[in-house]
C-alpha cells in the first residue's frame, strides 16, 4: 500500500491515523453534548459539516477527525470549550465506548455505493495521502473486497444499520440532500435542538450549495485545523462533481452485474440498502 496505509484490526487506515491513537480510542472521554459526524469516506461529510457550521448561533466548534493524529489527540480535543462537532469515518464497533454510554448525538451520512466508489476512485487518484491506483477496474475490485481505506462500504453501513433506530442517531442520505436541501437542513437543526428560521434555512442552503462550496475551497488555503476527512486537509480535492448517478459513466454492464450481485448478497437484511434501489 505504498506506505501510506496500514492495517488495524483488519481495516486499512491512513498512516495519518497512528496505531497508538487507534488502539487508545476507548480512552477518549466524550462529553454529553458532543456531536459526531460519521460516514464512510466520500458520502457527503464535508457537506453536512458545512451545514452545521453555517447554523447561526450554533455555538459549536468543528474539530478534526477523532482518528486523525497520534495519542496527543485527546488532549487537543479537551482544549475545545464549545460544543464539539467531531467527524469520523470509523465503523460503529471502533467508536470510543463513552460516546455510546453517554448517548452522544450522532449524524450518519450515507450515499449510494456506486457513486461513493467512483468518488473514492478519484480521491485515490488525486490525493497524495492515498496509494497510487492503476485503473478503475482494478480499483473497483479492491472496493468490492473492502481492500480500501476504512474497509468495506457494505460492512461500514451494516455496522451502523444495527443502531439506526437509536434515538441519538440521525441517518441522512446524500441523495435526499440533493433532492431537497432545505428539508435536510431542517432535519439536522431539529436533531441538534437548534431553532433556525425559514429565511436562515434558505441562507444555509445557498451557502452549502455545491458551486458555492467548490468556489470557496478554491479561494481558501488549506487549513490544517479545518480538516474534516482524516485523508486530507486540502479542500480542493473534495469538490469534484457533486452529482447523483455519475457511476453510469464508469461501470461497464459486467461491473454493474458483479456489483449488484454482491450488493444483493451482502445487504439482504438491510433496510437502509433498499433506499438505494432507486439509484442502481
Ligand atoms: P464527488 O466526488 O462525487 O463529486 P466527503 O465530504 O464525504 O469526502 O464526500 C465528498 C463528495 O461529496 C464528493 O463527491 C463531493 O463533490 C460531494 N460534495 C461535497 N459538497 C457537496 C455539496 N455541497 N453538494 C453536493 N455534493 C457535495
Amino acid at each position: 500500500h505504498s506506505g501510506v496505509l496500514h492495517k488495524f484490526k483488519g481495516i486499512l487506515f491512513s498512516t495519518l491515523s497512528s496505531e497508538g491513537l487507534l488502539s487508545s480510542l476507548d480512552s477518549f472521554d466524550a462529553r454529553e453534548d458532543d456531536v459526531f459526524l460519521v460516514s464512510y469516506p466520500k458520502s457527503g461529510t464535508h457537506w453536512i459539516a458545512e451545514v452545521i457550521e453555517s447554523i447561526p448561533n450554533a455555538r459549536i466548534t468543528l474539530t478534526s477527525p477523532i482518528e486523525l493524529g497520534d495519542i496527543s489527540k485527546f488532549e487537543e480535543l479537551k482544549l475545545v470549550c464549545k460544543r464539539r462537532v467531531i467527524p469520523t469515518h470509523l465503523i460503529y464497533d471502533m467508536l470510543p465506548v463513552t460516546i455510546k454510554t453517554k448517548q452522544c448525538k450522532i449524524i450518519y451520512i450515507v450515499r449510494n455505493p456506486k457513486d461513493t466508489a467512483v468518488s473514492l476512485y478519484h480521491y485515490y487518484r488525486d490525493n497524495p495521502n492515498l496509494p497510487c491506483i492503476d485503473t478503475w477496474a482494478a480499483f473497483l475490485e479492491k472496493f468490492l473486497r473492502g481492500d480500501v481505506v476504512y474497509g468495506s462500504w457494505f460492512d461500514h453501513l451494516l455496522s451502523w444499520e444495527e443502531h439506526k433506530n437509536d434515538k441519538n442517531i440521525l441517518i441522512m442520505f446524500y441523495e435526499e440532500m440533493k433532492k431537497d436541501l432545505s428539508k435536510s437542513i431542517k432535519k439536522i437543526t431539529a436533531f441538534l435542538g437548534i431553532y433556525v428560521s425559514e429565511s436562515e434555512i434558505n441562507k444555509i442552503a445557498w451557502k452549502t450549495s455545491f458551486s458555492e462550496m467548490k468556489n470557496n475551497a478554491a479561494r481558501e488555503d488549506s487549513d490544517q485545523k479545518h480538516t474534516i476527512c482524516a485523508l486530507t486537509s486540502n479542500r480542493n480535492l473534495v469538490f469534484r462533481k457533486g452529482a447523483v448517478g455519475d457511476w453510469i459513466n464508469y461501470f461497464t454492464s459486467k461491473q454493474k452485474r458483479v456489483f449488484d450481485e454482491l450488493f444483493t448478497k451482502k445487504m439482504k437484511h438491510s433496510e437502509l440498502a433498499r433506499y438505494f434501489e432507486d439509484y442502481s
